[in-house]
């Protein structure tokens, strides 16, 4: 690994997304010994006027909730927010990033009195509208200069543009003032535990690989649930939608990892080429095959417009144009204020021929992996029904994490993800071409909604959503099983 002065600048470090990911993964690093006091600095900027004390008790007081009285985690809390100072200023004004320039450098001064390379990591948790001005500003006056080495890294948060075309013209700002190597784009569902192991499963994997196409598989599902509304960010929510919030980035990574072809090897760019070609074979979605969907009482949101027509809901069938997909829908759901808090995918597989035991109605063979919460992978499958009698159930191969992994903490996305920009691992972020790809397939989709020239239909808070989605589902062969 590099050694070296390490300086990690946050941009945004007074606000929600600082506070809630970023921080609390640069202190689960700290912790487990992966940012070194003798080696790591860590800045905080933002337009907010805050001493360094002021932001550390922010932080602080984010750290110990829910923590008790640990005095070995209230250590090693006050030894992390040591290595935190603060610089206030604009995100366009040149003085502001001047003086964050000359505080990085005096702490690479203090550090490398041994001869070392610097390490500058600029994490942007801000709103994509200063995306363009702050890379600009830190293109111009903060990049690592060193002769003795090191890098200048930027991470970036998504909503990564509106469509491709507001997406295009961000890539192109971005790539006039860096190239791809020092850009990372965040989808935090690549930091998942079971969204990292999609590759293993299905590579590494004698069962697998010969099941895993149109032949054995009839639908697969990746849905993403949560059980609260948009409460508190309705503003941001309702010029987004679940569609851009969701669908066009983590469930269509997900479903990337799942539909794949092997990859030549593990390197990044073999990885991300493969993902690529997935989302360029993905046909344009049918109207037929989407239902949009927005809570009753969304609007109440004194942020929200009172004639939105932003979905909170969606389903929307893709179809993958190729050898090993075609004819199989890939059904992708998200929603807010549901029934449930899960993201998982589901794939099942077709009825076997010439059923002798007559258990077709039991259900069928599925497969399901939950990423959230309680990660689990299991596979439904027919059994002999114990006893006497020559009867079928249904039943389950189950491998539960928490049972099988006690004492194992499986690590918080962000966490994961930051550590790999500073190892310099880009398999797990988004690559340029990745993002045109998937904002081509949306775009069209998109514009219609943002036109009014379709609706979404309303459903209860705390339901499943629309009725709609459900026959949808069915139409496109999905058949329901007990207990989903
Ligand atoms: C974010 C979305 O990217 O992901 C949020 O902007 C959503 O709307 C969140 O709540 C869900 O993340 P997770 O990790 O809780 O599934």
């Amino acid at each position: 690994p590099e050694t070296g002065c390490l300086s990690i600048i946050v941009l945004g470090a007074s606000g929600d997304l600082a506070k809630k990911k970023t921080f609390p993964a640069l202190f689960n690093l700290f912790q487990q010994g992966f940012l070194q006091s003798s080696e790591v600095h860590i800045f905080g900027y933002a337009r907010t006027k805050l001493s360094d004390d002021e932001l550390r008790d922010r932080i602080r007081g984010y750290l110990s909730q829910g923590k008790g009285a640990s005095s070995e985690h209230s250590e090693h809390l006050s030894k992390f927010l040591q290595l935190i100072k603060y610089v206030s200023g604009p995100y366009d004004g040149e003085e502001g990033f001047q003086l964050l320039n000359k505080e990085i450098s005096q702490h690479e001064i203090s550090k490398n009195s041994q001869e070392g390379s610097s390490r500058r990591l600029f994490y942007l948790a801000l709103p994509p509208s200063v995306y363009p001005s702050v890379c600009k500003m830190i293109r111009h006056h903060c990049m690592n200069l060193s002769h003795l080495g090191g890098w200048t890294r930027i991470v970036v948060e998504k909503p990564f543009g509106k469509d491709l075309g507001t997406a295009e013209a961000l890539s192109s700002q971005l790539g006039e003032l860096f190239n791809e190597p020092q850009l990372y784009r965040i989808d935090h569902y690549l930091g998942k535990e079971l969204v990292q192991n999609l590759l293993v499963l299905r590579f590494a994997n004698r069962f697998f690989l010969p099941l895993w196409n149109r032949d054995n598989i009839d639908n697969i599902q990746i849905v993403f649930r949560e059980d609260f509304g948009t409460e508190g960010r309705g503003g941001y929510f309702d010029e987004y939608g679940i569609i851009r919030d969701i669908i066009q980035n983590h469930l269509l990574q997900v479903l990337c990892l799942v539909a794949m072809e092997k990859p030549v090897s593990l390197k990044p760019e073999h990885i991300r080429d493969e993902k690529v070609k997935v989302l360029q074979s993905v046909l344009p979605i049918q109207m037929e095959e989407t239902v949009l969907g927005q809570y009753e009482g969304y609007k109440n949101d004194a942020t929200v417009s009172d004639d939105s027509n932003t979905p909170t809901f969606a389903t929307v069938v893709l179809r993958i144009h190729n050898e090993r997909w075609e004819g199989v829908p890939f059904i992708l759901k998200a929603g807010k204020a549901l029934n449930s808090r899960k993201a998982e995918i589901r794939v099942q597989f077709k009825d076997v021929p010439g059923d002798i035991f007559k258990c077709k109605k039991q259900g069928r063979n599925e497969f399901v992996i939950r990423l959230q919460p309680s990660e689990a992978m299991y596979m439904k499958l027919t059994v002999k029904k114990p006893g006497l009698d020559m009867s079928t159930i249904q039943s389950e191969l189950d491998l539960s994490y928490k049972q099988r992994y006690q004492g194992v903490t499986i690590p918080e996305a962000y966490e994961r993800l930051i550590l790999d920009t500073i190892r310099g691992d880009q398999q797990h972020f988004v690559r340029r071409d990745e993002l045109r790809a998937a904002w081509e397939i949306f775009t069209p989709l998109l514009h219609r909604i943002d036109d009014g020239e379709v609706k979404p239909l309303p459903y209860k808070q705390g339901s499943r959503g629309p009725v709609e989605a459900d026959e949808l589902l069915a139409r496109a062969g999905y058949i329901q099983t007990h207990g989903y």
